[in-house]
């Protein structure tokens, strides 16, 4: 009864954090119900390391030391339920219940709620940054009671991924924070994985460019104001060839997208808060889209537009207005994921720090990049600052790469390829700058046809109008 920290799921993401926390010294013990995966685990871990593997549930706890802190690794849904009941009768007062999969944040504020009750303190944590990152350095996002966090404190901070020496996890808020957190961190992922995707059809189908020269372009990207896990990676996948041959990989992967669904849960959630998303949208949009092959196969024969795009031969000049054109539109997409944090962190009353999350992102996940540390400034200038675009200096140097935006935008367009992250992006960013939106038009005609009352701008009340 001497671990100092237990994982149950021993998938690769339990094992590799476990062997993580297991590499900074401390103690641990894992579960799985297959004893396969307890021996991977034994044969994994190194010399230097304190780890023992079990299958019964009874033994794990035991070998816990109290309070005990465990965390589980298991698919989200009804595996974390079933965990959670066959530790429960060797659970104590004061024991702390981590999960770190993709659960839904509803389902944590269940359990939460279930497990208080008990006396047992639940935590969400949303863990980013796939295999790599849980082995090595993840961004960890835990939401629950804020005193029992700091039995889990040291450990967290010592296996996170470090930014100038600063981990990349904190304690973030109330009940499900850390899922909700998470969440919306995904959804954000799926925009800016959209709008790089859109650049590089926008290379491949309008300009021409020759494979080699994509991939060069966002490898030297990665080190301008884009630099970044995702336009990273984006570089390197495009230099992957197919086994032997000289056929890029990419070349030959299928675009029907699959999706584990945590974006669709960012866009149907902002929609119940009344907080606009629309890239994330579009890039939930186009996963769906993606997987119709056979009507769009059809539909490339008989909807036929010929391109009318001109561009000009400078292709350094037209690789720079691409390059500005998706930093405005990554930086919008932030914008939106963060305005639906601040406008969830007062109605689940969760205490977010948006400045903390900025901090945390800026390592270890998938959507770290150096805007981050713009954003956290941002923050610190004003904590309540309602969506980033109001940041004076974040907001001018959007309005000053706008430009770009638009060209890239009207270029697509002429040439008939479908770009809805930026059209999305450059969309929310004009309506977002309109005092005035067409909307009081919108008004008026709920009142002709329902009598659903408008109010005027000259006065207060409501009114309604007999239109005919
Ligand atoms: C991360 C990722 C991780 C993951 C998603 C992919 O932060 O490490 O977001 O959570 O790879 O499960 O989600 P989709 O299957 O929905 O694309």
């Amino acid at each position: 009864n001497n671990h100092d920290f237990g994982i149950v799921g021993l998938g690769v993401m339990g094992r590799n954090l476990l062997l993580n926390i297991a590499d900074h010294g401390f103690s641990v013990v894992g579960m799985a119900r297959d004893p396969k995966k307890a021996s991977t685990l034994l044969s994994e871990s190194e010399d230097h390391m304190q780890v023992s593997a079990t299958t019964d549930p009874a033994s794990f706890v035991r070998q816990l030391k109290s309070p005990r802190a465990i965390m589980l690794l298991v698919p989200a849904g009804k595996p974390v339920d079933e965990t959670i009941e066959s530790l429960l009768p060797h659970l104590e007062k004061g024991d702390i219940i981590v999960d770190g999969g993709n659960s839904y944040f509803t389902d944590t504020d269940r359990r939460f709620i279930e497990l208080q009750a008990k006396g047992i303190h639940f935590f969400g944590m949303g863990v980013s940054g796939g295999e790599n990152g849980a082995r090595f350095g993840p961004s960890m996002m835990p939401g629950g009671d804020k005193k029992a966090y700091e039995r889990l404190r040291p450990i967290f901070e010592a296996i996170a991924a470090k930014v100038n020496g600063e981990p990349c996890v904190t304690y973030l808020g109330n009940g499900s924070a850390g899922n909700y957190v998470k969440m919306i961190h995904n959804g954000i992922e799926y925009g800016i994985m959209q709008l790089i995707a859109e650049t590089y059809d926008l290379m491949r189908k309008v300009l021409g460019i020759k494979d080699s020269l994509i991939q060069e372009t966002f490898s030297s990207w990665n080190n301008t104001n884009l630099k970044s896990f995702l336009i990273e990676i984006t570089g390197k996948v495009l230099n992957k060839f197919d086994g032997d041959t000289d056929v890029r990989l990419i070349n030959v992967i299928s675009d029907v997208a699959r999706a584990k669904g945590t974006g669709k849960w960012t866009s149907q959630n902002a929609m119940d808060l009344q907080v606009p998303v629309p890239t994330i949208d579009a890039a939930v949009n186009i996963r769906d889209l993606s997987k119709y092959k056979d009507q769009r196969r059809q539909a490339s024969s008989k909807l036929i537009w010929e391109s009318t795009a001109h561009f000009t031969d400078d292709q350094t000049e037209i690789l720079n207005t691409l390059h500005d054109a998706l930093y405005f539109s990554i930086i919008n997409t932030y914008a939106q994921g963060m305005a639906q944090l601040q406008v969830a962190s007062e109605h689940y009353d969760y205490g977010l720090n948006l400045e903390d999350i900025s901090r945390i992102w800026r390592g270890g996940c998938i959507i770290r990049s150096v805007s981050l540390e713009d954003f956290r400034q941002a923050y610190i200038r004003d904590p309540r600052l309602p969506n980033l675009l109001l940041d004076d200096k974040i907001g001018s140097d959007l309005s000053d790469k706008q430009k770009s935006a638009r060209s890239t935008i009207k270029l697509a367009v002429d040439a008939g390829v479908a770009v809805p992250a930026f059209m999305s992006a450059l969309s929310y960013f004009d309506a977002y700058r309109s005092a005035e939106l067409p909307t009081n038009l919108i008004q008026a005609q709920r009142d002709y046809f329902g009598a659903h009352l408008y109010e005027r701008t000259d006065s207060t009340g409501t009114y309604h109008s007999i239109w005919d």
